[in-house]
């Protein structure tokens, strides 16, 4: 009984949401009322049923970073985060005190390198994996690399004079890179976002296989997908000429996650995006006047009716966790493309909408192509990798 745990992978865990969706894991796993396993209204809809992981008292959760020292930062606040709730639990004279000490006792957080934008750390990542695990539960796709290269001003400004919600939900005026390679000579913002996830599930399939529940992966889109396909050229799968990749790339996750999740017998995939929050990903590009001016922004939105700003780290993580932790029968049906979204009441609660992409059927041969491009690229670095080794 005790070798049947969850066994999660969050890659990108060292800060932003990926930080978010480990706590969310931490505060729903470990004995206490597990929230984020409840029924949604406006996703997943529905009687409670429980998860048979949930509640469980043992955890193997591995952050999957490319610094080991802000993975190792990361890693402590973690500790004391789950340590400080307990003890603020026990002081309220939770029931669940016992269950709470027995999971802390068992709970392993583990650090393994991973670098998406290089084919060779990824697949080291995939063969320590599945030298050190029995199987993989769950694995939550979160690192994202967005190719920003400054804002355009005097479009900002006029966006927000239009509509200041709108102009911060769905921006269109910060200017992306175009034509950035990787080391491994791909599409940075291609290889960061889709292709090095896409290894990781072929790689690991073995192990998800072997998880006693049905693995669930769960991908990461953005609202940025509203607009993406104004820029869409099926002939660039690397998005190496595309004006805007990182939304581009973002609705390609969406494709290869319904695509995979169409083929996968046993195994889930499922799509989720974390609403607007505010993390490294926006703040890397401003400085402090501009980053305040930012946030203000994202709260007048909420305040205008924005159910899109969960704004904090663990609010954008509720969608990732929720998916990953509610009865896999609420959740969409194999032949639905549903994406799941944080989002947040006037007041700050977190909560989770789906809408479905009903034209999925308009795409479905771009993903078959898609997929086999990145199969084709996938058996390449493999053979490379294997030949390197031996
Ligand atoms: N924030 C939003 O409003 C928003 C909206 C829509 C979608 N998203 C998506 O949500 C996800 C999380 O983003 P975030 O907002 O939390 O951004 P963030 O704060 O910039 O965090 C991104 C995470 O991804 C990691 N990462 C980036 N490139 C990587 C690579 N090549 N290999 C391994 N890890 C890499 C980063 O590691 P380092 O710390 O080493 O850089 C970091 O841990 C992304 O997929 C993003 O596209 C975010």
């Amino acid at each position: 009984m005790s070798s049947r745990h969850p066994i999660i992978i969050v890659t990108g865990a060292n800060g932003g949401v990926g930080y978010g969706i480990c706590q969310r894991l931490l505060l729903n796993l470990c004995g206490d009322v597990p929230e984020d396993a409840l029924p949604q209204p406006e996703a997943t809809p529905g009687a409670y049923q429980p998860c048979d992981y949930i509640p469980w008292t043992k955890l193997t959760l591995i952050m999957a970073c490319r610094s080991a020292q802000r993975a190792g930062e990361a890693r402590n606040n973690l500790l004391q985060f789950l340590d400080e709730h307990i003890a603020e639990r026990k002081r309220q004279n939770s029931p669940f005190s016992k269950e709470m000490d027995e999971f802390r006792k068992n709970l392993t957080i583990d650090i393994l390198l991973l670098d998406l934008a290089s084919s060779q750390s990824t697949l080291k990542f995939c063969r320590e994996v599945s030298q050190r695990y029995p199987y993989i539960s769950h694995a939550i796709y979160n690192a994202g690399y967005a190719p920003w290269n400054g804002i355009d001003w005097p479009l900002a400004i006029w966006a927000v004079l239009k509509s200041i919600k709108n102009a911060v939900t769905y921006p269109q005026y910060q200017r992306q890179l175009t034509g950035v390679l990787s080391k491994d000579q791909y599409g940075l913002t291609f290889q960061s976002n889709v292709l090095g996830h896409f290894f990781i599930t072929r790689a690991l399939k073995p192990l998800m296989d072997k998880s006693p529940w049905p693995t669930r992966v769960v991908w990461t889109s953005s609202l940025e997908t509203t607009y993406a396909l104004k820029y869409a050229n099926w002939d660039d799968p690397q998005l190496i000429t595309c004006i805007k990749p990182y939304s581009m790339c973002k609705f390609q996750t969406q494709l290869v996650a319904h695509y995979l999740d169409l083929e996968s017998p046993r195994t889930r995939h499922f799509v989720t995006h974390p609403g607007v929050t505010s993390t490294g990903i926006f703040l890397d590009q401003l400085n402090i006047f501009t980053s305040f001016a930012m946030l203000l922004a994202f709260y007048i939105a909420r305040l205008l009716g924005s159910v899109h700003h969960p704004i904090s780290w663990i609010n954008g993580a509720i969608a990732a966790t929720h998916v990953s932790l509610v009865a896999l029968p609420l959740l969409n049906v194999r032949k639905k493309l549903v994406v799941y979204g944080s989002r947040a009441t006037l007041w700050g609660k977190a909560y989770v909408g789906g809408n479905e992409m009903d034209n999925y059927s308009q795409y479905a041969d771009k993903a078959k192509n898609l997929v086999s491009y990145c199969d084709e690229l996938y058996e390449t670095q493999k053979r490379r990798f294997t030949e390197q080794r031996s």
